[in-house]
This record gives C-alpha cells, structure tokens and sequence, in this order.
C-alpha cells in the first residue's frame, strides 16, 4: 500500500495507473475520499479527471493499483456493480434515450416493478417527485429528444438521485446549468452532505469548487498533484496549480469599436411561443454578445437565422441584400457559421475520427477531387487544427467519443473554421472548457473579428460578455429587453434587462 488510509475515508484509490493502448493518462494516483464530504477534482481538459471517476464507478478499470471501499479492497469489474456497492455517478456527456420519455430515462435500468408488470404509475410519481427537489417542472412524459440541455442535465442527475447513492460522482453537471439552477443544484448537494452522502465534483469553474467543496484535489497530466482544505486555497491558488505556472490575464484587451457597417439585419423574426419581433444588427468585425436566462430564445434566434427553424414572419439582410436561408445549407452557402451549445446532439460524431469531424460540412466544397475524397489534404488540414486549437489527442485517427470533452469542443469549433465563415455564431462555446483553453478561445474569438469576421456570442457567463463584447443585445422572454453598449455592458444592467429585478432587491 502506498499511502496511509485514514479512519475518515469512505474511498480509498490507491496507486491507480490507467493506460489506452500503451499511453498512459493516468499515473500513480493515490488519495482518500472522506465519508460526508464533498471532493472537488479539478485540471485541464484531458487531465484525466472523467478517466479516473469511470475506474471508481467500474466503467474502466484499472492498468494498476486498486479501490479500497471502507478499507477494504474492492473489485469493481462493471458499472452494475459499481452501482450495488452504492456509486452513483452523474456523467459528463449525457446517457439518456432520446425516444424515452423523462421517467422512463430516469428508471432505466432501475425500474420498479408490480407484480410481474411495470409500476409506471409509481415511477412517474418519483420521478416528479425528484424532479421538483431539482425545481425543474418539465414533464415525466415528454420525450428526452424534447428537452433543452438543461433540462437534459437535471434528468441526468435525477437518474443517479434515485439510486440512493452512498457515494455520488458528478462529472461537470453545471456546464449547461446557468447561476440560478446551479444553486438549487447546490442546495440539493449540501441537504445529501448533511445525510452523509459523499460526494466528487468536476467543474471548470473553480468559484463553484470554492463555494461547494470541502477539499479539492488538482489533476495535471494524469498525475496528482495537490490535495487541500478548500479554506486553504483561493481561486487564484487552483488556477497555478492546473495549469502549472502562474496565471493572470484571462481576457484579451478589447477591441477599439468595430467598423459601422452592417454586414447583417435580422428583422422582426417571430415564432410562436419563442420568438416575438426579434430585430438586431450586427457590424462587421464586431464581437456582438446575447445575454439573457436559459429559454430567453437566444439559441432559437440563431437557429432561426441559420434556417434550422422555421420562422413564422422575419428577414435577413446580408451585405444590404435580402437572402432566404431555410436549410444549413444556404447558411453555409451564405458564409454563416454555427457552434451549437448542444455539441453531443447536434455538433460532433461521436464515431468519426478528428479530420472527417472537421471536414463535415466543407467536404463537397474543398476535399472532393475527381468525384474522389482527397484523404491527404483531409489530414493536413486536420493536422493544422490540432495546431492551431492545440486539440490534445494520442491520435488523430481516434474516434471523437474517446476524446475528453474540452478536446470535443475544439474539434467542433475546427469543422466550422474550416468552412471559413464570414459571420460566425457561437453558443455558449466554452462549455466543459478549462481555463487555459477558455482564454486561448477568447483570444482565438478576439482575432477572428480582428480579421473582420463578425462574432455572435451566445453566453451565460457574464464575465464572458462583458470581457469580450462591443455590444450586447439581452433577450428576456423571447423579446430583446435592450441594446447595451459600451460602459453600459455591466452585470447590473445585463440581469435588470435579463429578470426586471434590480440587484439587491
Ligand atoms: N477510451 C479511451 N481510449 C483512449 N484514450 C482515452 C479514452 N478515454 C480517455 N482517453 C484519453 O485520456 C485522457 C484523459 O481524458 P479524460 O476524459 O479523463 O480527461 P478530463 O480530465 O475528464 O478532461 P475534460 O475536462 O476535457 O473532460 C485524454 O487524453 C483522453 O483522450
Ligand atoms: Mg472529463
């Protein structure tokens, strides 16, 4: 045994050495879990945070070292036992059924039975029940296709709840959760503290780890390195630590104001209970931000504009003319690019390697030769994007579903790069995306408008806006409240316009 279990542990991983086909990701890793506690994991993307949890839960195993559970040495070969001995994990890209209904994704695997016959009627009963512990009032029989990420994530974290857990791993679930519902996912985490569940958080955002962590322990490059109090660390503290030297500036100076034209005019888009009379402009090279809560309708005015949602009434002037785009085609034949925030549905292949992720929608235009595909100029321009996003992956050619999630993004961001828009949409881009990553894509942001390619940011991340954006249109109930513009982009106007409260009050 390498370290010394202490009497406090629930958990105890203990030399835990993880290797993919002869590359190591994991090294060495030993440390206690104490019972009632809840341990933040925190590192880089591609630490090995996600790798580590899945060994816990029996999903992986180990290369070496073992688990001791209560002090005593436990085989975890599969998940269903991870599950008996009590780990309930929450995982970081989600495992719901799309053509499930919420309660049914919520008991899969775990149904209550009657007799020989579903207990339907009390599964939908606890799944309600579970539901309003998350104050989420979506409905237990809409299908999960359905759902908006959010919700999405709350029906994920339902489903490891009913299991009564003893220990409970959440992998990043407040990447798609804004202030609001991370604090009544907060609430809920410090009510199963006081029941003496123990609990793991991974999260980019270390003012959560502060704020919800007893300790923390801090990952860099598959190896351990630190594990405090979290009273003893400031934020400050946690960022040098991942990232291994001293951090400072996250957000690049902004840009003088951007040139007057108006490269587009989106004019009274209205859709029936989600849009009403939606009208912005944007200039060229300006980074133009969409603040407002989840269901405000930023993401349905974009996906409006790119001609992935049918408008009732609205148009488009491109470059002062007036363009139909009613399918992702047109937009892309009109130069427009789109980062969805939904990257698992609607943004990567889970089961294509990097370049023929990258060259998704750009392939007909730039790697088709002679009716044949130019695997060549594929990989080199893969090769330039592994560069120039510094995408971490053992290779290229691995499938994108082994690939830590903040490397996934990258990807994604690369495949709209390569279809060299002139307009570029970006929702909620720095998902799951560690601090070094996230200033790297800000600066990456930042140049693009520099070019004169014009930026829409879509963020729930005031800080994001505010650092980054010339102007800021806030949308509130499917309408923009307001306009901001300059000095006036600050948090207090964004959340007056975003909820009609005042702070304070
Ligand atoms: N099944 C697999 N096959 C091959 N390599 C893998 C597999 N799973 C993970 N890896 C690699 O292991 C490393 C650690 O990945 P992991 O998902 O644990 O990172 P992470 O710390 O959770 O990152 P993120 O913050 O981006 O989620 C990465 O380089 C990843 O590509
Ligand atoms: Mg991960």
């Amino acid at each position: 045994m390498k370290g010394i279990v202490d009497s406090r542990d629930i958990l105890y991983l203990d030399g835990i050495s993880k290797e993919f086909s002869s590359v190591r990701v994991l090294d060495q890793i030993t440390f206690g879990i104490r019972e009632g506690e809840v341990m933040g994991l925190i590192g880089e993307n591609g630490a090995g945070k996600s790798t580590l949890i899945k060994i816990i839960c029996g999903i992986y195993q180990p290369t070496e070292g073992q688990v001791l559970l209560n002090g005593e040495l436990v085989d975890i070969p599969d998940y269903i036992t991870g599950k008996k001995l009590g780990i309930g994990i929450v995982p970081q890209e989600f495992n719901l059924i799309n053509s499930l209904t919420v309660y049914e994704n919520i008991f899969l695997g775990n149904e209550i039975h009657k007799g020989l016959l579903l207990d339907k009627k009390l599964m939908r009963l606890k799944a309600r029940e579970q539901l309003d512990r998350l104050k989420m009032p979506v409905d237990v029989d809409k299908l999960v296709s359905d759902l908006s990420v959010a919700e999405k994530q709350m029906v994920e974290i339902s489903k490891a709840m009913i299991l009564d857990a003893r220990i409970l791993i959440f992998d990043e679930p407040t990447t798609t959760l804004t202030g609001h519902e991370v604090e009544i996912l907060f609430d809920l985490m410090r009510n199963l503290r006081e029941k003496g569940v123990t609990m793991v958080f991974v999260s980019h955002k270390l003012h959560e780890v502060k704020t919800i962590c007893d300790r923390v322990t801090v990952f860099r490059d598959g190896k351990l390195i630190s594990v405090d109090d979290i009273a003893e660390v400031d934020e400050h503290d946690l960022a040098r630590k991942m990232v291994g030297r001293d951090f400072s500036q996250v957000f690049p100076p902004k840009l003088k104001r951007a040139e007057n034209t108006v490269i587009l005019e989106v004019g009274h888009f209205c859709i029936a209970n989600l849009l009403k009379d939606v009208s912005f402009t944007l200039r060229k090279g300006e980074i133009l931000g969409f603040a407002g809560l989840v269901g405000a309708g930023r993401t349905e005015t974009m996906e409006a504009l790119m001609g992935l949602r049918r408008l009732e009434k609205g148009t488009v002037l491109l470059n002062g003319e007036i363009v139909k785009i009613k399918n992702a085609r047109d937009a892309v034949d009109h130069k427009l690019g789109y980062i969805s925030e939904d990257r698992q549905g609607k943004g990567i292949v889970q089961g294509f390697d990097i370049p023929k992720n990258i060259s998704l929608i750009s392939l007909p235009d730039k790697y088709v030769r002679h009716g044949f595909i130019d695997k060549a100029a594929e990989d080199l321009s893969a090769n330039h994007y592994i560069d120039e996003f510094k995408v971490v992956a053992a290779s290229k050619k691995m499938e994108l579903k082994y690939f830590s999630g903040g490397n996934q993004q990258k990807v994604y961001l690369a495949r709209w790069m390569d279809t060299e828009p002139q307009i570029l949409i970006l929702d909620e881009p720095t998902r799951g995306i560690d601090i070094n990553a996230k200033r790297e894509i800000y600066e990456f942001i930042h140049a693009l408008a520099e070019s004169g390619i014009s930026c829409i940011l879509i963020s729930s991340e005031m800080e994001e806006i505010i650092g980054l954006c010339s102007r800021v249109y806030v949308m509130k109930e499917g309408h923009i409240a307001d306009c901001l513009e300059g000095d006036e982009i600050t948090e207090e106007n964004i959340m007056f316009n975003a909820t009609g409260i005042k702070k304070g009050n």
